[in-house]
């Protein structure tokens, strides 16, 4: 797919659902008993492989234009899969539903694309076999495909190395079930929708400072899940609003909860124009609308406790920081290594061809601004962000950009596209 230079941007766009939520409305609402209804459901890959996952466990999954709905069967409620379990791309799906599976009375093994098959598992595999789970990489390689034989657990305090909702949310999920309590301590407060949510539900769970602490419950109930915009799409408009020369877009309905909201606060401090308005709390997550106008950027620094609030969002951030003047500095962000694609490897290397001044660093990436950039061929590594970063990149370099393999931001914003053409 190609992109070339625009003059401006204007008008708005309303953000789908946010990924994490809609999977976790998924799986929750799946050992849950009674029905969960789920509006605003992010209809990416990604979450659909959720949706697959459950189905294949014995779950009635209606995935109605209007709402999703589930028929939770409590739980103790899901069968042995007949067949492999597929994540596909899924970093969360593989995470999470390790952590329900093994507590189960079956055995069951999982796998998904090239692309999780090298992403780590040791992150799990290990706190989970603390709490008594039999859980391998079938290839001893620490990686997908996983081999997990369900068995009874015992609750752990785990002091976990990374600040990862995925590692978090996995081993609270297993407390669930697990004989006595289960706390999770983070270096930083990675994002708490597992938390918020499973509350709902009716989990006994809590959270002080950087510890999230599960009790093992009984049942969960069925809920009315709405699931607000996500951010990290957002992310894409608020950035091509502040670059795109003569613009202002109105981004309605994002999340803004306190664990993801670190990009609104990178861009005020880079002298960005945004503004929130309507903050309102749905379904107990904060949301609001954005307002962004062309602005003066001026670089910054990025690193410490506010990395996890926009870990998926520093692939556009350094776009923004080519924009800014002076020099952004991104650190504490080694994470960034093992998601879908290596994100500080891709960007700096795409970066570059375009002609921007970059370097990568064993935690992040130092940008000097103010460069014009140029067209090239970005290879996306399939990476549904790098795809969807360069995209908003085009918009403001000279000449031709061309993304290669554009279509995996399907992933997560299957109508990306669309609603960017939008706004031209
Ligand atoms: C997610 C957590 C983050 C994030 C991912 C979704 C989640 O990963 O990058 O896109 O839904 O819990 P980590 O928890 O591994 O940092």
């Amino acid at each position: 797919m190609i992109f070339t230079k625009i003059n401006s941007l204007k008008g708005k766009v309303s953000i789908p659902g946010d990924k994490s939520i809609s999977h976790r409305a998924i799986m929750f609402g799946s050992i849950s008993e009674g029905t969960t209804e789920i509006t605003n459901f992010l209809q990416g890959a990604d979450c659909l492989s959720t949706i697959d996952c459950f189905k294949k466990m014995g779950i009635d999954i209606e995935n109605r234009p209007d709402a999703v709905i589930i028929h939770g069967k409590g739980m103790r409620g899901l069968k042995a899969p007949d067949v492999m379990l597929d994540v596909g791309n899924s970093g969360t799906t593989t995470r999470l539903i390790s952590g329900i599976l093994a507590a189960q009375n079956f055995s069951c093994t999982l796998n998904g694309d090239e692309s999780i098959q090298k992403r780590p598992m040791r992150r799990i595999i290990k706190p989970l076999s603390m709490m008594g789970a039999d859980i391998k990489s079938i290839k001893g390689n620490d990686c997908a495909p996983l081999e997990i034989h369900g068995t009874n657990l015992h609750g752990i305090r785990y002091d976990s190395p990374v600040a990862s909702a995925q590692v978090k949310s996995a081993v609270l999920l297993a407390g669930l079930y697990a004989e006595g309590e289960t706390s999770v301590v983070e270096p930083y407060l990675s994002r708490n929708h597992t938390e918020l949510m499973l509350k709902c539900f009716g989990a006994d769970i809590s959270s002080k400072d950087t510890t999230a602490t599960i009790k093992p419950a009984s049942r969960l109930q069925g809920q009315k899940v709405i699931v607000p915009g996500d951010i990290s799409s957002a992310a894409y408009f608020i950035v091509a609003g502040l670059i795109v020369p003569d613009s202002e877009i109105l981004i309605e309905n994002v999340g803004i909860n306190p664990t993801r909201d670190g990009i609104i606060r990178v861009v005020k401090q880079m002298g960005g124009n945004i503004d929130i308005l309507n903050k309102r709390t749905v379904a107990g997550e904060a949301v609001a609308d954005i307002v962004v106008k062309s602005s003066n950027l001026t670089g910054t620094t990025i690193g410490g406790d506010i990395i996890p609030t926009l870990i998926d969002e520093i692939p556009i951030i350094a776009i923004l920081a080519c924009m800014a003047e002076g020099k952004t500095i991104i650190k504490d962000a080694a994470e960034l290594k093992v998601k879908e694609s290596n994100r500080i490897d891709v960007m700096v290397d795409n970066l570059k061809k375009m002609g921007a001044d970059i370097q990568a660093t064993d935690d992040g990436m130092i940008i000097n601004g103010g460069k014009a950039l140029h067209g090239a061929a970005i290879a996306s590594n399939a990476d549904h962000r790098i795809a969807m970063s360069f995209a908003i990149a085009g918009l403001i370099a000279d000449g031709e950009t061309e993304i290669i393999d554009a279509e995996c931001v399907r992933i997560s914003y299957p109508d990306f596209y669309k609603d960017l053409e939008s706004l031209v």
